[in-house]
């Protein structure tokens, strides 16, 4: 581990390698023109400033893409902290490019899960002591942490609880730290905290979980269910970066071979296709008979884990839930099968169980660039595990690319001034439509498209205005 802390700069960082910097500029230049919908909402609130002087608080894989997000709030006036929210999705020449310019961001591909959170937690504290006013997060862990802390206060024997996970191990042994010093840490942070942006599905699983409880401490914008976010990178960035993940990792056909996808949202939709599209045999396994039927008139055939075990090569998970392919899965399948995930957590796939499995071998094939692991089972068949059963697309390849996580952050940043400039109640929002067309019409231009206007007459035929909302509340696109 070569990474290092300097407050040389403007900023601090920790990142693998500073010397990376200059490479990492020349791809942000060339994200810049892909990304059409960021770079106008920089143009457009450039003199304004909406975001002059609020702390802003990253956790989101810290990518080529997320740099130039990053750029666009800082020009917006945001003081930024940043770190990534899975410990392989770091580029470390797009880190190395921001610390360069004097952000501080701690964040490489590799880090351990202490040094995740420790990270985490070097992204939530300001020099001063004081925590973020806004919050970018993607899947829910700094937005966790603080309510974990704050729980962690209010009621002290949950911090005696043994944790379940090594995330847990680590981050209750950060939380005794610091009640140790301050038992009011947390719930000082949280009152200061002004709202969070949510990126992905999972973390508005967790949002809405928490707001169900009555325990949500501060207002919160799913940016994911803006329909120009899920409708797109969840389903076409998918469709993308599924294929490189396992291209770059295993290094294989895919033409003729038959892969399992669990789930078939939006992620899955984007899965399956990007498989059909190489020519494999797919199958979707579902649990919702409207998602499974769905497939079924994608042209998939629709079965269980249980049933491709015997025949299936390549397995991708994409449900957002825990334990779809267990340990006595993997066991069952057929030699040299390769499994991966592109949900957000490592415990789709039982990672935990298959290590528990007695007698298994473990060989590192590829380290932390393009992780992938041979699991030898004591019956003498392998299994290919790919980045350790986390985002795949993240982990062995470079995830979303930058036209469709354009249309994505341009919705973070119009959520974080919507929570700068509003006082909002302590409840899960959605973008407005007005605003989630305007991303979409921002991107337009890009693919050479020309929109059609409506009449007056038109307008007040379908019951709609010239200048849209195009679409009722509840349209599903
Ligand atoms: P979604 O809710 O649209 O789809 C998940 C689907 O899985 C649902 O249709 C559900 O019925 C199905 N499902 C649940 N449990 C199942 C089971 N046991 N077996 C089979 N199917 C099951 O969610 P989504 O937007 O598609 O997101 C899926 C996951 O991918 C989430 O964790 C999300 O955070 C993550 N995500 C990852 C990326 C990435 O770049 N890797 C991008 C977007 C979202
Ligand atoms: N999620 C999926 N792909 C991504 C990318 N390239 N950058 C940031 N977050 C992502």
């Amino acid at each position: 581990m070569t990474a290092k802390t300097s407050k040389k700069s403007k900023g601090e960082y920790l990142v693998r390698d500073i010397g990376l910097a200059d490479f990492g500029r020349k791809e942000i230049e060339i994200a810049e023109y892909e990304m059409p919908g960021l770079m106008a909402t920089r143009e457009k609130y450039r003199a304004a400033k909406p975001l002059a002087g609020i702390r802003i608080m990253g956790c989101l894989h810290m990518t080529i893409q997320t740099a130039v997000l990053i750029e666009t709030l800082a020009e917006l006036g945001a003081d930024l902290r940043w770190c990534s929210c899975n410990i392989f999705s770091t580029q470390d020449h797009a880190a190395a490019a921001i610390a360069k310019r004097g952000i501080p961001i701690f964040a490489y591909k590799g880090e351990s899960i202490q040094e995740y959170w420790e990270f985490v937690m070097k992204a939530m504290i300001w020099p001063d002591g004081k925590g973020p006013d806004q919050i970018v997060d993607d899947g829910g862990d700094a937005t966790g942490l603080v309510h974990m802390g704050v729980k962690g206060e209010l009621d002290p024997a949950f911090l005696k609880t043994a944790p379940k996970s090594a995330d847990e191990k680590a981050i209750f042994g950060i939380l005794k730290d610091i009640r140790k010093k301050d038992r009011k840490f947390w719930q000082k942070i949280a009152a200061g905290i002004r709202g969070v942006s949510e990126e992905t599905t999972t973390g508005i699983h967790r949002l809405n979980h928490l707001a169900k409880a009555g325990e949500l401490l501060f207002p919160a914008i799913n940016v994911n269910d803006s329909v120009t976010k899920s409708k797109f990178d969840n389903v076409y960035g998918c469709r993308h970066s599924l294929p490189d993940g396992i291209k770059r990792a295993m290094d294989v056909l895919l033409s003729g071979k038959q892969v399992v996808v669990c789930g078939y949202g939006d992620v899955g939709k984007g899965c399956a296709e990007a498989m059909k599209n190489e020519r494999a045999r797919v199958i979707v396994t579902e649990v919702d008979p409207i998602c499974a039927l769905q497939a079924c008139m994608a042209g998939f055939q629709v079965a269980r884990v249980e049933d491709a075990l015997k025949t299936a090569d390549v397995y991708v998970t994409c449900t957002g839930n825990c334990r779809v392919i267990t340990a006595k899965h993997m066991a069952g399948m057929k030699d040299q099968a390769i499994v991966c995930n592109i949900g957000h957590f490592d415990d789709e796939i039982d990672v935990a169980g298959l290590k528990a499995v007695k007698g298994i071998k473990v060989t590192e094939i590829k380290g932390h660039e393009c992780p992938v692991h041979k699991y030898t089972f004591p019956d003498g068949h392998s299994i290919y595990l790919l980045a350790e059963g986390r985002l795949v697309n993240l982990g062995c390849a470079t995830g979303h690319p930058n036209f469709v996580m354009s249309c994505s952050f341009s919705n973070q940043v119009l959520a974080q001034i919507e929570i700068a400039s509003k006082k909002l109640e302590k409840q899960v929002y959605l973008i407005p439509k007005k605003l989630d067309e305007e991303v979409a019409r921002l991107h337009l231009a890009k693919c050479g498209a020309k929109l059609s206007k409506l009449t007056q007459e038109q307008a007040d035929y379908i019951g709609v205005k010239v200048s849209g909302p195009f679409k009722p509340e509840g349209y599903r696109y």
